[in-house]
């Protein structure tokens, strides 16, 4: 049986659920290994052993996330010949979200066979103009991210060339209102992430969550250490809600994934 490696990174679980669901629904052809890349491990023997490689991630600001990026960098010269599948979430909108990634590995000597965009729930939940909506809405947009992967899926298993987002339009709308202007917002941000002091009580959730070890707990409060992913995931997981990134304040509402 031929082999399938899927790498993801995940800050909510959004994109965890879609490789997972991805591997489930191509495991009829592949035998498939799911891999989260913020593990501390070698990936070498995944990646030289598979067939097809899965890369999957939420965007950010039509940018993949940091982890990923390190990822791809980290094993550019093992990716270069592989046949790679990317699977990109997101709340609305990235233009070129997959293709900005695609375009790196074809870079690389990778061949890009398929690509796709999922729309998820919103998980940027301290930014006031995207609210954060649970319950029904989450399960509406995973029924039609559902239907999306079950195409997305059977067009992999037919060797069908589906590549979303790579194309001209696309690739100027991603880079012009947004890309453009997110890596710099990125660089800034990552030392920007703030625990009001007087709500943490060192619970230590967002110590044991956080995929970077950005969050230190130090006499009972967390801080920050500066190299923050902007995953958002301290900032949903908080049972204080004392944790915020990009809005001023924390959120109202956490987003806690798509199977909370
Ligand atoms: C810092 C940040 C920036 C984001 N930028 C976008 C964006 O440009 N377009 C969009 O549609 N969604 C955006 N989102 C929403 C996420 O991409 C989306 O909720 C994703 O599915 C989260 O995946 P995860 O749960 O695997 O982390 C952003 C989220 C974060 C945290």
């Amino acid at each position: 049986m031929k082999r399938l490696s899927a790498f993801y990174f995940s800050g909510t679980g959004n994109t965890r659920y879609i490789a997972t669901l991805l591997c489930k629904k191509l495991s009829a052809a592949y035998e498939t290994a799911l891999c989260d890349v913020a593990q501390n491990a070698d990936f070498s023997e995944q990646i030289r052993g598979a067939d097809l490689i899965l890369i999957a991630f939420p965007i950010y600001g039509s940018s993949p996330p940091i982890p990923i990026r390190a990822f791809v960098k980290k094993y550019a010269a093992a990716l270069k010949g592989k046949s790679i599948a990317i699977a990109e979430t997101q709340y609305f909108f990235s233009g070129d979200g997959a293709a900005s990634m695609g375009r790196t590995l074809e870079k690389l000597g990778a061949k890009v066979v398929a690509a796709e965009h999922f729309n998820m729930p919103n998980n940027l939940a301290d930014c006031k103009i995207f609210s954060v909506k649970n319950g029904e809405e989450i399960q509406r947009k995973l029924a039609r991210a559902d239907k999306r992967a079950e195409k997305f899926a059977a067009a992999i298993l037919k060797g069908k060339q589906k590549r979303r987002g790579f194309h001209a339009l696309p690739h100027a709308v991603g880079y012009y209102c947004q890309r453009k202007y997110w890596r710099k917002l990125e660089a800034d941000k990552r030392s920007r992430l703030r625990v009001d002091q007087s709500r943490c009580v060192g619970c230590r959730l967002c110590e044991k969550s956080c995929p970077v070890s950005n969050l230190t707990v130090r006499a009972g409060k967390a801080e920050p250490q500066g190299k923050c992913v902007l995953c958002y995931r301290c900032v949903n997981l908080c049972p204080r809600k004392a944790i915020s990134l990009i809005g001023k304040e924390p959120p109202a509402v956490q987003y806690r994934g798509p199977n909370a």
